[in-house]
């Protein structure tokens, strides 16, 4: 079998070709050029012979035929590519729009042209979900599902719909193999390091470290446990309150944004067996893909610092507007019912595992 996967430096492209590798498929990963190396996360696949890199961007439908063409024998294509961040789509909503949305487009429409037999995954979000949400009749709980309306919040979630829609079209105008997996919220050590999660488990493992450098450094001192907090910054010399306090080197604070919208947050490593998973089966069709709990970011601030054993985070953070966003999505919480039906696919990753599994990674990183 072999599989293309456009945005293979990702976060979920890296698990997703390391899935692919061990069932033994030939893997082409389709890399952008950058002034600077972006395979950190699949370096460790390189030695693979069945693993080859080729250079290509969506947004440029000619590099997109290149690689098409060069592959026609390919079985498996996944759509993994995107501008991914939501805030920054504010900021940068032209090129979101040429890479999350119009991207998937030339996939498709090469496949098309070109005639392109193989199946074909687009990473849908739940992000398209947006404002809305449905309610049970159990328990009286919000959640969304396959049969949930969209209502896109951000210009990232507006491309993810437009590319969503696109696949369900050439589905059926085509009779093409094409599914989307609607994924909520996946984290884990190879998560992009502005994501509020990774940011978080980051910043609290760069602080213990600063913490723990400045001990070794400063051995006659006796209370280095001793923490005095500024507006924007951290001190743990116990010297601080006097008057060369200036001169006491002292952290900057964690600065964060919006804490109360709640996140249906699964580990990555589980997500991409879904992706693999609709594939295989005979018809194509969208699936949402999730854990079903919803957290805070309050919450996943309790379990990242808590596993350093801080209970009194909120002295450590910074609320900076910048981090806010225009218009915000409150309350991601998915049902994975029909995954579980029909992909025999669930979660093994909650909440406390993946901060676990983050923290742990983070710490080691800074041994
Ligand atoms: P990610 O870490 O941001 O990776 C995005 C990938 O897209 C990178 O490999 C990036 O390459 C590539 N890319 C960006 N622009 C490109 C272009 N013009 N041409 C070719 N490649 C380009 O995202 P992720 O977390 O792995 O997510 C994978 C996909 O799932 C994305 O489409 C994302 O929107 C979607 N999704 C993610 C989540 C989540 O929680 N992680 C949830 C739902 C949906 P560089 O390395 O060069 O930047
Ligand atoms: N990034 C970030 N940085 N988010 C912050 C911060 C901060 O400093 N402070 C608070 N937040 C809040 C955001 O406002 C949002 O409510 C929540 O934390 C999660 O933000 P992100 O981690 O950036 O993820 P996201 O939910 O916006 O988008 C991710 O998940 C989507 C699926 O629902 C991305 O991976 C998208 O690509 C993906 O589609």
């Amino acid at each position: 079998m072999k599989a293309i996967i456009f945005g293979v430096t990702g976060q979920d492209g890296s698990h997703l070709a390391e899935l692919l590798l061990a069932k033994n498929y030939d893997v082409v990963g389709v890399v952008r050029r950058s002034s600077v190396d972006t395979t950190d996360r699949i370096k460790h696949l390189l030695r693979f012979p069945e693993f080859n890199l080729t250079s290509g961007d969506i947004t440029d439908a000619s590099s997109v035929y290149g690689v098409l063409r060069d592959n026609g024998d390919v079985d498996e294509i996944y759509n993994l590519a995107a501008q991914s961040h939501v805030g920054i789509s504010f900021k940068q909503p032209g090129l979101t729009w040429d890479i999350t949305g119009k991207g998937c487009l030339n996939i498709l429409q090469g496949m098309v042209d070109l005639d392109v037999k193989g199946r074909f995954y687009q990473a849908s979000s739940s992000e398209m979900f947006g404002g809305a949400y449905d309610i049970s009749e159990v328990d009286g709980s919000k959640y969304q599902n396959e049969d949930t309306k969209f209502l896109p919040q951000s210009p990232y979630a507006i491309a993810k719909c437009a590319a969503h829609y696109m696949v369900r079209l050439f589905r059926e105008a085509y009779g093409m193999h094409a599914s989307a997996g609607i994924l909520f919220n996946h984290e884990g050590p190879r998560r992009g390091e502005n994501f509020v999660t990774r940011k978080i488990t980051k910043w609290i493992a760069d602080f213990v470290l600063w913490k723990e450098d400045f001990a070794r450094g400063n051995k006659g001192l006796s209370d280095i446990s001793k923490i005095t907090f500024y507006k924007d910054d951290i001190c743990v010399h116990p010297k601080a309150r006097m008057a060369d306090a200036v001169a006491v080197p002292r952290f900057p604070k964690l600065r964060l944004g919006n804490l109360e919208a709640f996140r249906d947050w699964g580990y990555a490593g589980d997500y991409v067996e879904a992706m693999w998973l609709m594939l295989q089966q005979d018809q194509p069709e969208d699936y949402v893909i999730c854990t079903g709990k919803t957290h805070t970011i309050r919450e996943f601030l309790d379990a990242a610092f808590g596993y350093v054993g801080i209970k009194n985070w909120e002295y450590f953070v910074v609320i900076d507007p910048e981090f806010y966003r225009p218009a915000e999505v409150d309350y991601l919480r998915g049902d994975f019912t029909k995954a579980k039906q029909k992909l025999n696919w669930k979660p093994k990753t909650e909440l406390q595992g993946l901060v676990d599994i983050m923290m742990k990674n983070d710490l080691d990183e800074n041994l």
